[in-house]
């Protein structure tokens, strides 16, 4: 909705040795946590390295329409005066998240459990995208979903819980923002409200809601599952947060380095979290020089610096359980896969049918136009990797920021150029991205 109609198309050429110190912005995933978690405080929290891009100012606007007081003071430099757990108050208008499922589907858990009633929209990206899967759990627990448009999708309202009840969920797929949604509105839930995840994943809203003192039990459940138990109703109370750089927007830069030859590029301070970096495993297997250097911890999170070096890729395996540590990280995945000598399957990618794109689709019609041999066998894509890809292509990038730049990472390395049709989504994850890889060396015009 409050995206420019305009689309901005860009060329990727062919450019040997990248090299450079560089630092991607921060988590996207924490930046819009931070946000909303600091609103339901009772106090001031100050928030350095916060993402500046485009979902997470929704985000902060949303929390300012719902009654927090949030302040930029300085680049990445942000304050929130929140209002406490049940403490929002009703916006005048519909909240936009623009392109953002993360930040929508987050800030209807936190409103589910406040006395309030609340309009949610967003870009035409988003209004395609599953909100049922939300709204099912959030009715568990006393909010009332209305006004939804066709197929459980955006625009719709939810008229929060005035006594919220505490369940116990299980999430029908592997999504760490279900999980968060249930989270956020247990806060307002008197007991225990549980979350029973089959796999874990990313686990950024439990460990800041302990940061901001909230009683929070994590189990092992199963082989790869967890299961987190809330007690609500507490009092949250503000402490500082520095956001780490976002290993999902260094996926970019790290690729990039592999393939184009005589590379030699360093990444910054970038989250190790390990329900995070499933594509760097991913990636060392694949024969990927990457070297680990200065490993520290940093706002709670474990950092290091990435020093890569290109390198020849053989294809791999991966395994389905992987996904949910990598799922924003197929596209990118597939370009290096294209370099690679052999075929990568990657398997179990169901959820990425509901992206902010079709991105199973997507990112095979990315390869196929660059003379890539790919398919898609149910839910695994595997790609045919020749060592060497011809590219020419022009690449549809539906909305999507991840496959606008993973096509510009793979134009860097093919033969021919490779164009994107709309490069102006990639401000909603990693604003300054085109001119960070052209510090690298990267011809991108
Ligand atoms: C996110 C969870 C993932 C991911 C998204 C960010 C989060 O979505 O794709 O980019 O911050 O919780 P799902 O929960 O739908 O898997």
């Amino acid at each position: 909705m409050n995206h420019s109609a305009v689309s901005t198309p860009l060329t990727a050429r062919q450019s040997r040795d990248l090299q450079g110190r560089v630092r991607v912005p921060g988590d996207k995933s924490i930046s819009h946590r931070a946000l909303i978690l600091a609103a339901m405080t009772v106090g001031r929290t100050r928030i350095t390295g916060l993402l500046e891009g485009a979902d997470v100012l929704n985000t902060a606007q949303a929390m300012r329409a719902v009654g927090a007081w949030v302040d930029r003071e300085d680049a990445g430099v942000w304050s929130v005066q929140g209002v406490g757990v049940g403490g929002f108050r009703q916006p005048d208008a519909p909240l936009d998240f623009g392109n953002s499922g993360t930040g929508c589907r987050l800030v209807m858990g936190a409103v589910a459990g406040c006395p309030v009633t609340v309009s949610f929209d967003g870009d035409a990206s988003l209004r395609k995208r599953p909100m049922r899967r939300v709204l099912d759990p959030l009715e568990r627990m006393g909010a009332r979903a209305t006004m939804i448009a066709d197929g459980g999708r955006l625009p719709l309202t939810i008229q929060g819980a005035r006594d919220a009840i505490p369940i116990v969920y299980e999430p029908p797929a592997a999504s760490a923002q279900l999980k968060s949604a249930v989270l956020l509105a247990g806060l307002a839930a008197p007991g225990e409200t549980s979350v029973i995840e089959k796999e874990a994943t990313r686990d950024h809203t439990e460990r800041m809601l302990r940061h901001f003192g909230a009683d929070i039990r994590v189990e092992q459940h199963g082989a790869h599952g967890r299961r987190i138990t809330l007690r609500g109703q507490p009092e949250l109370v503000p402490a500082p947060i520095a956001v780490p750089a976002d290993p999902s927007s260094a996926a970019f830069p790290i690729v990039a380095a592999l393939i184009a030859p005589g590379s030699d590029v360093t990444v910054e301070g970038v989250m190790m979290n390990p329900l995070r970096t499933g594509l760097f495993q991913t990636l060392r297997e694949m024969g990927a020089q990457i070297e680990i250097l200065a490993a520290r911890p940093e706002g709670g999170e474990e950092v290091a610096d990435l020093r890569i070096r290109s390198s020849q890729l053989r294809g791999v395996d991966v395994p389905a359980e992987r996904a949910p540590s990598m799922i924003d990280e197929y596209p990118i995945l597939a370009v290096a896969a294209s370099f690679a000598e052999g075929a990568t399957r990657m398997r179990g990618l169901a959820e990425l049918r509901v992206k902010e794109s079709d991105r199973l689709a997507a990112t095979a019609d990315m390869l196929r136009v660059n003379g890539v041999d790919v398919s898609i066998e149910g839910d695994d894509l595997i790609v045919n990797g020749r060592g060497h890809v011809s590219g020419g292509g022009e690449v549809a990038t539906h909305m999507d920021h991840r496959l606008a730049m993973s096509a510009l990472v793979m134009g860097l390395a093919s033969e021919n150029p490779v164009s994107v049709d709309d490069m102006s989504f990639v401000a909603t994850s990693f604003p300054g991205f085109a001119d960070l890889m052209r510090g690298l060396g990267a011809d991108l015009s």
